[in-house]
């Protein structure tokens, strides 16, 4: 039988490691500030809920998931409170569909059954009993319908009516389109029926633009929970080269490492070959320019410089 550090079929225990540690930057700290400034609001005159968008591979999730382990579930002696109720949506949902998905997550043993009115009943019930006081739906763009412009208002409406009801501030988390939920329902709406006024202002978390500070700050970032020996990720060379493969970007700048990682034993120094392999396994030939990782580095920079005239 194979020990978990030869398994080919297990990460090694490095790569293992890495993945399980998070950093702050200063992003993650204006986005956990604003998720606060929204869950203060909570069960007083006026909740107020959060929009925290971003594009794929920016971080969002993580961010709420970190904040929502502070906040455990409590077994009390006759119940459970659930301090912060957590969803996440997939592809094409209708509103039901979200209730229901609310309703599972507070226990609730048959959550598809019932109309909509019913169903939102239920929840507001169970919500209460469960001494809900944040309500996190992630991959919210996933209510936003290609065409119509109904399912938009009613997911708005029913959002907004377990908002008046419970008391409960939400934090909606998706793509940057999802901020059509609060614009695309304002038409035709009173001021005090508008979702949106029941919204502190949206969080954006953005891609490390390459030459700034934040983006040596998250590579510095990563330095420091890669675990093992490493090559300096924040030299000005190796900053131009990770952004070209990443684009700045959290989760492309986690795969590349992870792979590179998978590339060592743990002991050996993580270096530019092991790189140059983890890109051609994260993106291979899907890449334009070719491996940043073996390219001369006049050849990094036209194609960095191509990039930004696009
Ligand atoms: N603060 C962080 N520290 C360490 N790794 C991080 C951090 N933020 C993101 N990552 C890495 O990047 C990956 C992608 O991040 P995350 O899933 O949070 O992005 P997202 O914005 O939610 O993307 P999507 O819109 O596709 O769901 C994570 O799985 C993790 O490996
Ligand atoms: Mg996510």
């Amino acid at each position: 039988m194979s020990s978990p550090l030869t398994d080919p079929l297990q990460r090694k225990p490095h790569t293992v490691a890495f993945l399980q540690r998070t950093f702050r930057n200063k992003q993650f700290d204006e986005a956990t500030e604003a998720i606060r400034r929204s869950h203060k609001t909570t069960q007083g005159k006026n909740p107020k809920s959060l929009m925290l968008l971003g594009p794929s591979g920016a971080g969002k999730s993580t961010i709420v998931d970190t904040y929502r382990h502070f906040y455990p579930d409590v077994a009390r002696e006759d119940r459970i409170e659930r301090p912060i109720l957590y969803v996440s949506l997939h592809a094409r949902v209708r509103v039901n569909d979200i209730l229901s998905a609310l309703l599972d997550a507070c226990g609730d043993p048959e959550p598809d059954k019932g109309t909509t009115r019913a169903l939102i009943r239920r929840f507001n019930r169970l919500a209460s009993s469960l001494c809900v006081k944040l309500i996190i739906i992630d991959e919210i763009q996933h209510v936003l319908p290609e065409h119509t412009h109904g399912r938009t208002q009613e997911a708005a409406d029913t959002i907004k009516s377990i908002t008046r009801d419970t008391q409960i501030p939400f934090v909606l988390v998706g793509l940057p389109h999802a901020s059509r939920l609060l614009t695309d329902t304002i038409k035709g709406k009173h001021e005090e029926d508008q979702l949106l006024r029941r919204f502190n202002a949206s969080v954006e978390i953005m891609p490390a633009a390459l030459g700034s500070k934040a983006w040596k700050n998250l590579m510095a970032g990563y330095q420091q929970i890669i675990g093992v020996p490493c090559i300096n990720l924040t030299d000005e060379e190796m900053l131009k080269r990770i952004h070209l493969a990443t684009s700045g970007l959290h989760g492309f700048v986690s795969n590349l490492l992870e792979h590179a990682l998978e590339e060592t034993d743990g002991k050996e120094q993580v270096c530019i070959k092991h790189l140059a392999r983890a890109f051609e396994f994260t993106t291979g030939s899907l890449s334009k320019v070719g491996n940043p990782f073996l390219l001369p580095m006049p050849q990094v920079e036209r194609a960095l410089a191509l990039r930004a005239n696009v």
